[in-house]
């Protein structure tokens, strides 16, 4: 039995990558291991989004050769492996910064690994950055049985993948490669697997997700839309969720069924993440986002009338090249016109190879860091508020997993806030009504508000 530690650095998708990546390893003999020290293979999966984000990557090498050498001195052999974004647009300047790192898998290759790891223990230094036409989905191993039960009840599920937008600070084009999406009966297949393992919970995952245009059955193409009703029939799935949508796509007539969907389909969740970047229309052209303000409005505007409560989370870049202060003024005014449940905020960071980072008129750091501030504290206003609105209200609560206090659940209400209960640990997997008394930094309190009926009432019916 060999040992194997996955470190995610990235997105959902990195997250989701991790896992098919053990998954892969599993029938090659490796168990997961969350100690780096005791692992036979450490497996970095890396972001490339941020210069910060790559740093991060460096460091952690440094501290991965650190365990390497204590393990080769132990008369261990120990194999390290980048992969993910970082890996796709590095390639082989990462073997020759650090001599540590025996295999470089771009994100297109996972399904190899066993064959990649296998010559690496011959001594081989490997670069796999490939962009194979294959459907990588199928070649990788599905989760074991314990593996899905071990990541609890909600699962991601990627159905789309990569981005043809090309935004002008953005890597993920070059890092993810040309969007693809995943035939529906290879999803509906995936997402039935998981909910016949215990999965309550689905997020369908991808770079552009509400572009999703898989084939069905019939190769004809299917919108997410479409493609959330047929899941939403899967014995035991209870809530769906997506990210992330761009908006240009969700004003197409593509995400007319998406929209609908939201009227008329109770398990898909009232929170969308809509990133926006920027509140400047000079600015959104120059991102190449190709939507106005207006525009975007107009999409916030159509799913509000679908379902009134949605609530809306965003990604926002302060100190794009050329964003003045009346610029930035009009992020501000449209953060304040949305009123988000929350949001991601970013200082713009020069990626290599990207348009933007051209750009003569680049903001000062000393005046990004200043927006970032100005724009936090708004989005923790709203925050604050979003949450604080709950408190003697009733949330429907999907039940997780038991607290830290004895007695205690910890579930999720359909905007994501952590909910604690006091209730009996059976009503794991159940949703349950809890009205809500306090509100914490980051969590919110409750009382079951009613008693879920015994399951022999249940089933002994009328
Ligand atoms: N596909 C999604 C998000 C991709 S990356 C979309 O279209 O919005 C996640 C977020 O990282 C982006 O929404 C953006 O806010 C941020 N980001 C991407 N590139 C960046 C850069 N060069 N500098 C700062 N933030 C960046
Ligand atoms: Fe990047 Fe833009 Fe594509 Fe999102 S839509 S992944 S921000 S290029
Ligand atoms: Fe990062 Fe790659 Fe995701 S760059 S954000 S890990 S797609």
């Amino acid at each position: 039995m060999r040992k194997v530690h996955v470190k995610s650095f990235g997105c959902q998708m990195n997250v989701y990558d991790s896992h098919r990546m053990a998954d892969t390893l599993a029938p090659e003999g490796y168990v997961e291991t969350q100690l780096p020290a005791e692992a036979d293979l450490i497996i970095l999966n890396t972001c490339h989004i941020r210069e910060k984000a790559v740093d991060k990557v460096y460091s952690e090498i440094g501290r991965m050769r650190e365990l390497k050498d204590a393990a080769e001195i132990e008369g261990r052999r120990m194999l390290i492996a980048v992969a993910g974004c970082v890996a796709q647009a590095e390639g082989e300047e990462i073997i020759r910064r650090t001599d540590s790192v025996d295999v470089v898998v771009g994100s297109q290759n996972y399904h190899k690994l066993p064959g990649l790891i296998a010559r690496a223990l011959d001594g081989e230094k490997i670069v796999d950055t490939e962009f194979p036409l294959e459907d990588k989905f199928d070649a990788l191993a599905q989760p074991s049985r314990e593996a899905i039960a071990k990541r609890g009840i909600s699962a991601f599920v990627t159905v789309q993948e990569g981005c043809d937008k090309f935004c002008t600070f953005c890597v993920v084009p070059y890092t993810r490669g040309a969007e693809i999406s995943r035939p529906s009966p290879k999803i509906i297949a995936d997402v039935e697997r998981l909910a016949a393992n215990g999965v309550r919970e689905i997020s369908l995952i991808g770079q552009n997700v509400n572009a999703y245009h898989g084939a069905d059955e019939n190769g004809r193409s299917v919108t997410l839309g479409a493609l959330m009703r047929r899941i939403a029939n899967v014995p035991g799935i209870a809530r769906l969720r997506y990210m992330t949508s761009h908006p240009r796509d969700m004003l197409s007539s593509v995400c007319d069924n998406l929209i609908a969907a939201h009227g008329d389909l109770p398990a898909l969740m009232p929170y969308v993440h809509l990133p926006v970047q920027a509140g400047s229309d000079r600015i959104l052209a120059a991102m190449n986002r190709k939507h106005t303000r207006r525009e975007y409005m107009t999409a916030i505007d159509r799913l509000r009338a679908a379902r009134p409560d949605i609530a809306f989370t965003s990604d926002f870049i302060v100190g794009f090249p050329g964003e003045t202060e009346g610029d930035f003024r009009e992020t501000l005014a449209l953060a304040e016109d949305v009123n988000f449940a929350t949001a991601y905020t970013f200082m713009y960071s020069a990626r290599p190879g990207t348009p933007a980072a051209a750009l003569e008129d680049q903001v000062p750091e000393a005046e990004k860091y200043e927006r970032l501030q100005r724009l936090q504290e708004l989005i923790t206003r709203q925050w604050r508020a979003f949450n604080a609105s709950f408190v003697g209200k009733t949330m429907e609560i999907l039940v997780e997993k038991p607290g830290k206090l004895t007695g205690q659940l910890v579930g999720r209400s359909p905007y994501l806030q952590s909910v604690h209960v006091m209730a009996k640990p059976e009503l794991i997997g159940t949703i349950v009504p809890v009205a809500i008394t306090d509100v914490g930094s980051n969590t919110l309190f409750g009382e079951l508000a009613e008693t879920a009926p015994a399951p022999e009432l249940v089933s002994s019916g009328a």
